[in-house]
């Protein structure tokens, strides 16, 4: 039988970030540029380790996590990015609805200024906007680059259980100093990932995840989002 994970042996053995709840919330930021220095063996583990303690429906735990370090990043890293420079058609396993509406789209658009305002990239310039799509692909120069799968049978509630786990792992992250970037775009050329990953055929690609060291000198970095006030998101009633 496989060794469970008792939460109080985690909270015991942890060399944990001092930082409050509120402060890693606030220090998490997506960032688009690393160091090549790789996460030592035993934190990536403990880091996945902590991970698992995010909650889920039934407790039903649907996440299937494939980590690429060494050769096979650098092997996804390549192939991914021959794929998307040959014009292959992205094809996700999971719909990725992206059509956004009214404040939903001014903040899409928002969002966007941001990193593209950050690289110095106008509007207008469609070779530099490509060069910031393939810098996915290039894992943002990441040491590291995880894929988080789930059943390919299940759907949208379900999918919930993946969207907490993702937080979860990226303010684990955050404690330990490991910066991140979660990336929908790592879910559109399964073939190439499942292949070198070995990710069974009944698994989906539902979000890749890029992730290692900051590097401060990238332009991307400099990016800022912000977020709406809370009457716009949350209503209160007695
Ligand atoms: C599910 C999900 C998918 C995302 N996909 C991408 C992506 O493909 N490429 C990218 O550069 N950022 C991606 N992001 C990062 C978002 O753009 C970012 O979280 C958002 O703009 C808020 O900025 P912040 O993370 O710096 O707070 C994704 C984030 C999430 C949660």
């Amino acid at each position: 039988m496989m060794k469970q994970i008792a939460t109080e042996s985690i909270a015991m053995t942890r060399p944990y970030s001092e930082a409050t709840l509120e402060q890693l919330l606030r220090s998490r930021r997506s960032v688009r540029g690393f160091t090549n220095q790789a996460i030592d063996s035993a934190t990536l583990e403990q880091i996945f380790t902590e991970a698992q303690l995010s909650p889920s429906n039934c407790n039903t735990q649907p996440w299937q996590t494939y980590v690429a370090s060494g050769n096979s990043c650098n092997q996804l890293r390549q192939g991914l990015v021959e794929q998307i420079m040959a014009g292959t058609p992205p094809k996700a396993e999971f719909d990725y609805f992206s059509k956004f509406s009214g404040e939903h789209r001014t903040r899409q658009v928002e969002c966007a200024e941001a990193l593209y305002g950050a690289m110095g990239i106008p509007r207008e310039d469609k070779r530099g906007r490509m060069g910031a799509l393939v810098r996915n692909y290039q894992f943002f120069d990441a040491p590291h680059v995880a894929f988080i799968c789930m059943n390919k049978e299940y759907d949208i509630v379900n999918s919930l259980d993946i969207g907490v786990y993702l937080q979860t792992l990226m303010l684990v992250m955050e404690a330990h100093g490991v910066a991140s970037c979660a990336q929908g775009a790592l879910a559109y050329f399964p073939p190439l990932v499942k292949e070198v990953m070995g990710i069974p055929e009944q698994e989906g690609i539902l979000v890749g995840i890029s992730f290692g060291y900051e590097d401060p000198d990238v332009a991307a970095n400099n990016a800022r989002t912000s977020r709406a006030p809370l009457a716009q998101c949350v209503q209160f009633k007695n």
